[in-house]
């Protein structure tokens, strides 16, 4: 599956991503509020590995996909979206980028897009995503595709050596949307 944006192709991963990927996933800066990374180089080919796999997969649970800057055609990020409940229409989001590329919109325009095709094509009917609180870069995206705040989770997740409260955003597909 593929979704086009003004400037994004978001598309399934392929192999030969590895290397923009490692461009970020083995960045301490962006994995900072992760639960994973940052990866070495082996450690980005078994998630591509693992995500190729999850293409495959019927009914399918999970849509982690690349996004590519049309301009260069590079791999500058990548999002997800798993069908969590399927049985209750219910799916989170997730994303993460290339430091290089931060606060130019484009983890909004992506995640945006995602959101849309969760609602629209597989007639989702709750969206969620959860970020560390200080994460605000993540919140702000949260709220500027229309996500509601909902609550705190304290101690939710353990962490990079720590326990880590999480922010809960969501989106229903009755909510009006004022993005485009
Ligand atoms: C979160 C992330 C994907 C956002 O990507 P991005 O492409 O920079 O996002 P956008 O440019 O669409 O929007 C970022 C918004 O956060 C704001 N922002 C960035 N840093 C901020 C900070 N420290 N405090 C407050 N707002 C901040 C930006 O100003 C922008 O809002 P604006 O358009 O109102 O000015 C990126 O920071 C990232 O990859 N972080 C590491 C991975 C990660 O934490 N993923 C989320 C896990 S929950």
């Amino acid at each position: 599956m593929e979704l086009r944006t003004q400037r994004l192709l978001i598309r399934e991963f392929v192999l030969d991503d590895a290397a923009d990927v490692q461009a970020y996933a083995g960045e301490a800066e962006t994995v900072r509020y992760m639960d994973w990374g940052p990866n070495t180089e082996a450690q980005t080919l078994d998630f591509l590995h693992r995500k190729l796999a999850s293409q495959r997969m019927l009914p399918r649970a999970e849509y982690e996909l690349a996004v590519v800057l049309r301009e260069s055609g590079r791999v500058i990020g990548g999002v997800g979206l798993r069908v969590s409940r399927p049985e209750q229409f219910a799916g989170d989001i997730g994303y993460v980028f290339n430091p290089r590329f931060w606060g130019r919109g484009y983890c909004t325009e992506a995640a945006g897009a995602l959101l849309a095709f969760g609602f629209g094509e597989l007639k989702l009917h709750r969206i969620y995503a959860t970020c560390d609180p200080e994460n605000r870069a993540s919140a702000r995206v949260m709220e500027k595709i229309d996500m509601q705040y909902e609550g705190r989770l304290r101690d939710f997740t353990w962490e990079k050596e720590k326990w880590r409260d999480s922010l809960v955003y969501a989106r229903l597909a009755t909510d009006a949307a004022s993005f485009g």
